[in-house]
Formats: C-alpha cells, structure tokens, sequence
C-alpha cells in the first residue's frame, strides 16, 4: 500500500480508502438494507491490511452508513485510521444546525473527534448560502474544541466553482469526483492540479464513476485495453490512472463486496505515482473515446435526486437508457424498464416535473426532460433523441 505524505497531516494517508456509501446489502420484506455484518468485516479487513482512510456521509444509506462505521472502528480500530465524514449542509439552515449535526455524528460514530469534517457536495448556491451563515467560523470553533480535527469539503460543480471555493479559505483537504471519464467534468484535471500547487491534498470520490467502469466493458474498449504491452483490468487501469497524479492523495472505492476489496487492495500493492508512460496515457484516452460515442446521459448514480416525492427510480431509468447504447442491450433495458420500473410503478411516466431533482443532481442533468425522451425509447414507442 502506497501512503502520501502531507504536511498538513499528523501521519500519512493511505493512496486507498474505504468509501461508505455502496456497502453490501441485503434484500428484506421491507426492501434493501445494509448488510452490517458483512460491513463491518470488510471495513476492519481493509485496515487490517493498510487502508487508514474510512469515508463516510450524513445521508449514506439513510444515515445507516455512519452507524456502522462507528461500531466497525469499535475495539481499537478508529485509532488506527483517519475518519471522515460530512455535514449534510443542504439541511443547514441557521448557524445552531452545524453544530446540531456535527453533536449527533459524533454520536452515531462513537467518537470525540472526526478527522477530516466536509462540507458535503458543495456547488455554488451552496456556498454562496453557507457563507452568509459564517460556516467558516463554525467549522474553526469545531476544531479549536477538538470535535475535528480538518477543515474541508467535497465537491460536485464546474471548474470556476471549485476554484472560488477552493480560493477562500486554506483547506485541510477537498474531495472531488475524476475518473477517465469525467476528466474535464465537474472540478476538471486543471482544478485537481491547481489544488496541487496551493498544497491543499485531493481525495477522489467516484473513480470507477460508481462501477459503470469496472461492469459490462463494451467490446471496443476491451479490444483497445488488449493492446497494452502489460496486461490489466479495466479497474486496474482507471485506479492507476488516478495515481498517477501525485496532487491525489487517497482513492475513495465503494466497495460492495469483500472480492472487490481483495482486487483493490491487490491493485493498490503497487501504485506510484507518475508510473504511466505516454503511450499508456494514450491507450486510456482512446478508451475514454470509445465510450464517448455510446453515454447518452451523463448519470453517475449518485442518487443525489432521490427521494423522487412521486416515487421515479432516476437514476434506474438514466442507467438502462446508457446501458442500451453503452452495452448493445436495447431489447434487454427496454424488458427491465417493463417488468421492474413499470410495473411497479417507478418509471418516467410518473413524474409531476416538480424539479426538485434537477436542483439537487451534481451533474446538472435536464432530468425532467430527460425522462420523457427515455420512456419513449424504453417503451420502443421511438428513438432516443441525439443532443
Ligand atoms: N462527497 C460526495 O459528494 C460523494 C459523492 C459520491 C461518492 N462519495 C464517496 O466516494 C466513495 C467512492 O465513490 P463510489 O462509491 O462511487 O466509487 P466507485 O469506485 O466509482 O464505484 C464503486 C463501485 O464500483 C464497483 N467496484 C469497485 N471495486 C471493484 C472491483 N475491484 N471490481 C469490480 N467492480 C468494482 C462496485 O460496483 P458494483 O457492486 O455495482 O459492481 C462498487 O460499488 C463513495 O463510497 C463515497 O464514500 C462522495
């Protein structure tokens, strides 16, 4: 396991860390829910074997995430790692709820201080709103009392965004979304290199942009991988690409099984940073091409956009509608729209174009329309329209 060293940080990071919003589930009477047992082994399993970077958040899995975290990091484990996680500041409404929050997180993870405290997912408007409640001087009280012990934030907006938020204030740390995919989205590979000369470390949210690198791999882009003079795994070549940068300091991977967690600490054994050549670069640039052509809809599956108030599975619908193109599966996206959104009254047609997914979705996605040109083409009544 590769650690990086910063000065801000008391000891090094670990290059991987645990992130907490995609643990195992089970399937109950009364829908999904985590799987805690099997949680807890893997997140003690991943420190057991070098990782010392835990992520967790307010609402991951319904506030169940931090719960867990907290009994997992029980009997000498929260000693042994750095604990963050995030105020969910989209709730904040006057100054009294930051502290609110932060008292019963505290509580939930069974510990007297965080280590890196983020403000969660924050974009303009945000931070415009957050500001005007001096959350600066809130987050400073809460480590001058040692309730944390950084002050730092993650991110979902454009590069202009990143750089105001990232310009006010000497973070301890920022959080940001990149993988080879979403390179020039969101705080872009110039905003990841900008924190870099201002010291300020990166975490990477969403490498494998939430699984859709590591499943189903189109044809193309295997053939083009296969060309590679050392042969690895699509996940191999997305974690390495993001090590490569020295200005990332851990890789968040949701890991939602032990085997995954086995395959990321083999590949994270031997990562460096600047170990890829030219002729790598170029070998995933043309990758990122090929799956360019196919993405109708840039969805990561953050759910973000849920609850829908009318009950429309989002996320579900944006990612059939990308599969049939990504993945050749058309017949098969149309079947699943049918027998699980349809039936069970979950699909497009349901939505009352309320918008209160499009002001929370990270990736400004035109829901609304967006989900009557998808269930045209789901329900085979026409195309899917080019933008
Ligand atoms: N602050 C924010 O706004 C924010 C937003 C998003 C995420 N995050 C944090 O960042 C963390 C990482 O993001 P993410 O969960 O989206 O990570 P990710 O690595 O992009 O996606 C995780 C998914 O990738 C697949 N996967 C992982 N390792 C694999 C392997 N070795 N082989 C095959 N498939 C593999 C699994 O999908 P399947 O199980 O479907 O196969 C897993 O659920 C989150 O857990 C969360 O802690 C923060």
């Amino acid at each position: 396991m590769e650690y990086r060293k910063f000065n801000k940080y008391d000891k090094p990071v670990s290059l991987f860390g645990i992130g907490c919003m995609r643990l195992p589930t089970i399937q109950t009477d009364s829908g999904s829910v985590v799987d805690e047992e099997k949680s807890i082994e893997m997140i003690r399993y991943g420190i057991d074997h070098g990782v010392n970077y835990i992520d967790t958040a307010y609402p991951y899995h319904n506030g169940e995430s931090e719960l867990i975290v907290g009994k997992a990091l029980k009997d000498g484990y929260r000693d042994r790692t750095y604990l963050a996680t995030k105020s969910p500041v989209w709730n904040v409404k006057k100054y009294e709820d930051m502290e609110r929050y932060l008292n019963e997180q505290l509580k939930k993870l069974q510990t007297v201080c965080i280590d890196f405290y983020l403000l969660h997912a924050l974009n303009k408007s945000r931070w415009d709103s957050l500001t005007k409640l001096n959350v600066l001087d809130f987050m400073e009280k809460a480590k001058a009392s040692g309730k944390i012990k950084y002050i730092c934030f993650s991110f979902h907006d454009d590069y202009n965004a990143f750089k105001e938020i990232i310009d006010a204030y000497d973070w301890d740390m920022c959080q940001i979304q990149m993988n080879i995919m979403d390179r020039d989205e969101q705080a872009t590979v110039e905003g990841l290199k900008y924190a870099g000369e201002k010291n300020i470390p990166v975490v990477i949210m969403e490498p494998l942009k939430g699984g859709k690198l590591a499943n189903n791999i189109p044809d193309e882009v295997k053939r083009i991988y296969g060309l590679a003079k050392t042969k690895r795994t699509p996940v191999e070549w997305a974690f390495r690409w993001l090590y490569n940068f020295p200005q990332v300091a851990v890789i968040l991977s949701g890991v939602s099984s032990m085997e995954q967690l086995k395959d990321n600490l083999r590949i994270f054994e031997n990562a460096k940073a600047n170990c890829m050549d030219e002729e790598e670069l170029a070998l995933v640039e043309k990758v990122r091409q090929a799956y360019l052509k196919e993405v109708k809809i840039p969805c990561t599956g953050c759910e973000y956009c849920l609850p829908c108030p009318q009950g429309v599975s989002i996320p579900r619908i944006f990612d059939h509608v990308n599969s049939a193109f990504m993945y050749s599966s058309e017949k098969d996206s149309q079947n699943h729209y049918r027998q699980f959104l349809i039936n069970n009254g979950t699909d497009a047609s349901k939505c009352v174009e309320c918008g209160q997914c499009e002001s929370a979705c990270p990736q400004n996605i035109p829901i609304i329309q967006k989900l009557k040109e998808s269930h045209i083409f789901l329900t085979g009544q026409g195309d899917f329209p080019d933008d």
